[in-house]
């Protein structure tokens, strides 16, 4: 059997990768000596996610967890990141003279979730944000409480993006596709009558009539002590200059992740923050960043008070909505 096959056979592991509202944009196609690793734009986030910041980060974890999982497998790989956005490709794997240097493994990858509920008080200690990497920055959850705040008043009050947001919830088992993809109420950590709530006050006549009514603090108001406890936040810092440069840091930000779950360490994106100007404005302000620096992700880290669910993925070679396929030769 071929690399290539051999790879293929391991697809359904390699979409164990994250992406922003467990979209899996990605698309694999398959040739005798090599693999290409493509995005779907429908199943990229426009109005939340306009810049392509998380689109491309969630394409450079996936490029990083196949590579972990063809490693894991005996392949030698490795990933050209060149993004073509004509041909909404991200990434070419291509056999290698030597595997892929990397501490994680298969059983890593399938251990790692994010997890939204409370966590356990404490913080990272120093030694562990150095060995977690240098383009992290460490701050106390409590400082980016207010932050947090506007910026899901401004997610939740901007009709497009609760849109978007609408699209890709999946607040009940019986949403066609509870098992496939998007963000179920198990994973926001909400029990039935909190998920019940959150489908009514997003469905289009309730939104249109409440948001002018203060809808949008009412919801942001669930988060609010999400990060007033004593818990860490991370803050990824690069140069995103280009689409090739985020890919890598998506690279990077699922190198981290796994890092934190190898150590029993969950992780709860907060990606609103950077998606609110001001909000972006302000964390950037506390980070003294260097000209052509940004942050890129943040999220809060820790002891998750219960175990977080499993996501949804839509398996290898399934034909999914938006009549594309996972796989193609
Ligand atoms: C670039 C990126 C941005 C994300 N932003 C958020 C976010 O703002 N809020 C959130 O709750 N989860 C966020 N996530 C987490 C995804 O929703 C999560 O990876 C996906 O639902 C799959 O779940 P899993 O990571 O537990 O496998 C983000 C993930 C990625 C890769």
């Amino acid at each position: 059997m071929s690399w290539v096959d051999e790879l293929r056979r391991r697809e359904d592991l390699c979409r164990r990768a994250p992406s922003a509202h467990n979209t899996q944009p990605w698309l694999l196609r398959y040739a005798e000596d090599e693999v290409t690793v493509h995005w779907d734009p429908d199943r990229a986030l426009p109005d939340s996610d306009p810049t392509g910041r998380d689109l491309f980060l969630s394409l450079g974890a996936f490029v990083e967890t196949c590579l972990i999982v063809a490693t894991d497998a005996g392949l030698a790989v490795r990933a050209d990141v060149t993004v073509d956005e004509a041909d909404h490709r991200a990434a070419r794997i291509v056999a290698a003279d030597t595997p892929y240097r990397t501490p994680f493994s298969a059983g890593a990858v399938e251990r790692r979730r994010c997890a939204r509920g409370r966590y356990r008080p404490g913080r990272l200690s120093r030694q562990t944000v150095a060995e977690l990497g240098a383009g992290l920055r460490h701050l106390p959850g409590r400082e980016l409480a207010a932050m947090l705040s506007a910026a899901d008043r401004r997610m939740f009050g901007t009709p497009a993006v609760a849109r978007e947001l609408r699209q890709w919830l999946r607040l009940s088992p019986r949403h066609p596709r509870y098992e496939m993809d998007g963000l179920t109420d198990r994973a926001l950590g909400l029990g039935r009558i909190e998920a019940a709530g959150l489908a009514a006050a997003l469905s289009p006549t309730a939104y249109a009539i409440a948001r002018p009514l203060g809808l949008p603090a009412m919801l942001a108001a669930s988060s609010r002590s999400l990060l007033r406890y004593d818990g860490s936040v991370l803050v990824l810092v690069g140069r995103a200059a280009t689409a090739d440069r985020v890919v890598e840091q998506g690279r990077e930000l699922l190198r981290v992740w796994l890092s934190l779950s190898e150590r029993g360490l969950a992780v709860h994106p907060l990606s609103q923050i950077l998606d609110c100007a001001a909000t972006a404005r302000t964390l950037e302000g506390r980070l003294n960043l260097k000209p052509g620096e940004s942050a890129l992700a943040v999220f809060r880290t820790g002891r998750p008070m219960r175990e977080p669910t499993r996501s949804a993925r839509i398996p290898a070679g399934r034909r999914h909505d938006h009549g594309l396929s996972t796989a193609q030769t």
